[in-house]
């Protein structure tokens, strides 16, 4: 059995800036799609050549909006993803997309393209939080994208933001069960979160807006948990909820530290490479990046091979995010180090004790407290 590979492929380019979102995405007036292409396709081709023979078992289109890409460029990748390796037969390929009717229209080429997963960016139904929100989509484009979504592909989820200046939990609650009657197997959750160097984080310190304190945020994650529960949802991760099997393959890699490879602007990656664990990253601007391909065939800016520590602290970090937890002999195998030697003891005692984390010789696990606190309790249990 060949070693199981996801793919990432980043498109860094959006209509506007979300005051929002800290993500390497980029507002151009025009765009070289053919070049962008072409440099994706040639990165992709010079890493697949040292990683050698894998099983793909996902590819991600991120961005960025890459349902703002020429779906010409998404057919080819796919198509060289079957060519450079061995597709798994259940590969999962998912597009991120926004709900614009621009992008709705585009949706059924996306699917001829190979794609068998949509991700829609719909962030709220209620057209005042999106405003405030900056999106390009009122709710209405946003719950027809969605009807178009189901129609064309077999799998599909979507993006919403809560935990918004001044939403009650009663509020959430009502907007919340709207979007699980539109839902099919997957929904990804976020509370509102104010990234440095945003709009946002000016906006915030100007004090135009106030987020929920730790307390509400906490009501509204309980909430929300009980709400999805209802229309069969479970989290499986700290923001994403999935049906039994509805799981997104290609973030459970992340999370379990498999490989993954990342190509295009800012894309990073984690690969095996001859005995090491490389941590890749590309130059995050999209036109040095571009340049940098055209010039050498990869816009590679980092190739670390990772120590035992590096890699043990990072896969706790993956790992406890995730409702499955840690597979402790597993851990072993992808870091080196067993799980004892990664944590701090009385910290990890005094955590089962008040049933934030769960330690069984097979599995360590947060509970769902302890997933609340996950920040708190990792920078206290990482040694
Ligand atoms: C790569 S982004 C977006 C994909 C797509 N461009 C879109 O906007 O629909 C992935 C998701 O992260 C979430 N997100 C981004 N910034 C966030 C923030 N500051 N707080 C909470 N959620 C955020 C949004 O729900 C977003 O859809
Ligand atoms: S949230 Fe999505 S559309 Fe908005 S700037 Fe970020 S990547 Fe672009």
């Amino acid at each position: 059995m060949l070693n199981p590979l996801a793919i990432y492929i980043h498109w860094p380019f959006c209509l506007s800036k979300c005051p929002y979102c800290d993500f390497n995405s980029h507002v151009r007036e025009k765009i070289d799609q053919t070049r962008f292409g072409a440099a994706l396709r040639a990165e992709f081709a010079w890493e697949a050549a040292r990683l050698g023979p894998r099983r793909v078992t996902s590819i991600f289109f991120g961005g960025g909006t890459p349902s703002l890409m020429d779906p010409q460029i998404v057919a080819d990748i796919i198509g060289d993803a079957g060519r450079l390796f061995a597709l798994a037969d259940d590969c999962e390929i998912t597009l991120e997309a926004n709900p614009t009717s621009v992008e709705s229209a585009r949706l059924a080429a996306f699917r001829s393209a190979g794609v068998n997963r949509l991700s829609l960016g719909v962030q709220s139904l209620r057209d005042d939080a999106l405003g405030f929100l900056g999106r390009q989509h009122d709710a209405a484009q946003a719950r027809a994208a969605l009807q178009v979504a189901r129609n064309l592909f077999a799998r599909t989820s979507f993006d919403m933001i809560y935990a918004r200046p001044g939403q009650s939990v009663a509020d959430w609650r009502v907007e919340l069960s709207e979007a699980l009657t539109l839902a099919a197997d997957h929904l990804s959750l976020y509370q509102l979160t104010i990234e440095p160097g945003t709009y946002f984080e000016t906006r915030a310190r100007r004090g135009d807006f106030v987020i929920p304190d730790l307390d509400l945020a906490a009501e509204l994650y309980d909430a929300t948990t009980e709400e999805v529960a209802r229309f069969g949802l479970m989290p499986y991760e700290v923001s994403n909820y999935a049906a039994a099997g509805g799981e997104s393959r290609h973030n459970l890699a992340y999370w379990r530290y498999d490989n993954y490879v990342g190509i295009g602007p800012g894309a990073h990656g984690r690969i095996s490479v001859g005995g090491d664990l490389l941590a890749t990253r590309r130059h995050r601007a999209p036109e040095s990046w571009l340049e940098m391909v055209e010039r050498r065939g990869h816009g590679t800016t980092e190739d670390t091979p990772l120590s035992s520590l590096v890699r043990a602290r990072e896969a706790l970090l993956m790992g406890l995010r995730l409702s499955e937890g840690i597979n402790i002999a597993g851990f072993k195998a992808r870091t080196g180090r067993t799980v004892g030697e990664s944590i701090d003891a009385d910290t990890l005692r005094a955590a089962v004790e008040a049933d934030y984390l769960e330690c069984t010789p097979i599995v360590l696990r947060a509970l769902p407290q302890g997933r609340m606190r996950l920040d708190a309790l990792l920078a206290a249990l990482v040694v």
